[in-house]
């Protein structure tokens, strides 16, 4: 019956992971096969807006799926890792100081500028890219690019400015030809990013792409399997979406990034 879901359990026992909830969203259940479907149609959702309130709403929400069903979830919550006492500073600015001399990886060789991440220190959305591509070295600030205007198009989309959120990376010096960054590099430079989350404390987190998935879920997993989920990174919920250098590469995506835009812009209103 459930062989995606059995196999993906075994998968996570074996890899001896992060604990795992998965619960099938409502709406995989009701893609399932015709037969499955009830024969009848479902009682209208009394909440769900009309044609008349559907104008009212903002242009973002118009049309926006809804938020869907829990998936991985990064144990445990926030506060017992300020106790941990992970090292990389007391404050925004001090991490800034740390990250402009780290030489914790081989990446500082190559690089410019450190980009350490940029925004509002109280944002209530953080958005986590890969790593500084070439603009972003040369200027010392994230998402700067062409992916960087595409990434401020979408966040003005949901009606919020770049000055609303934080924006920062998985690595904080580029990487050369742009290439991925290494497992040793991204854990040499997670420390950072996971204190900036700790001080910023943002209510939703967005990973652009596979990478940052990668880093924040502790898991390899491919955006497929993991969009259209609200992940939790030590209670804070978490959407996967695409790269939006993936998107210049392939507008296709665009569509199923502004969906999960959309439900990332709908957390925040929860
Ligand atoms: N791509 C990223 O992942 N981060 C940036 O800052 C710019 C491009
Ligand atoms: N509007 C869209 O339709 N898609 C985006 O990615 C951003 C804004």
């Amino acid at each position: 019956m459930d062989t995606d879901r059995e196999r993906y359990l075994k998968q996570q026992i074996e890899l001896g992971g992060a604990e795992v909830i998965l619960t099938r969203p409502l709406g995989e259940v009701m893609r399932a096969s015709p037969i499955d479907r009830p024969v009848s149609a479902p009682a209208p959702d009394p909440s769900a807006p009309g044609p008349a309130e559907e104008m009212r709403l903002p242009k973002w929400k118009q049309g926006a799926p809804p938020i869907p069903g829990p998936g991985l979830m990064v144990a445990p919550p926030v506060p017992s890792l300020l106790e941990g006492g992970s090292t990389a500073g007391e404050s925004l600015e001090s991490i800034q100081e740390t990250v402009r001399g780290c030489t914790r990886c081989f990446l500082h060789q190559g690089r410019t500028n450190t980009v350490p991440g940029e925004g509002n220190s109280k944002a209530r959305l953080m958005f986590v890219g890969e790593g500084p591509g070439q603009t972003e070295d040369q200027t010392g600030r994230p998402f700067v690019g062409r992916a960087g205007e595409l990434l401020t198009g979408i966040i003005s989309a949901i009606d919020l400015r770049r000055e609303d959120v934080f924006i920062a990376n998985v690595v904080k010096c580029r990487p050369p030809q742009n290439r991925k960054p290494l497992p040793d590099e991204m854990a040499a430079c997670y420390p950072y990013l996971q204190r900036q989350i700790e001080l910023i404390r943002p209510a939703v987190l967005v990973a652009l792409g596979a990478t940052a998935a990668e880093a924040l879920l502790a898991s390899r997993r491919g955006l497929g399997e993991l969009r259209g989920k609200v992940h939790s990174y030590h209670g804070i919920p978490l959407i996967v979406t695409y790269h939006p250098a993936a998107l210049l590469r392939n507008p296709n995506w665009k569509k199923p990034t502004w969906d999960d835009i959309r439900i990332a812009r709908q957390l925040l209103d929860r």
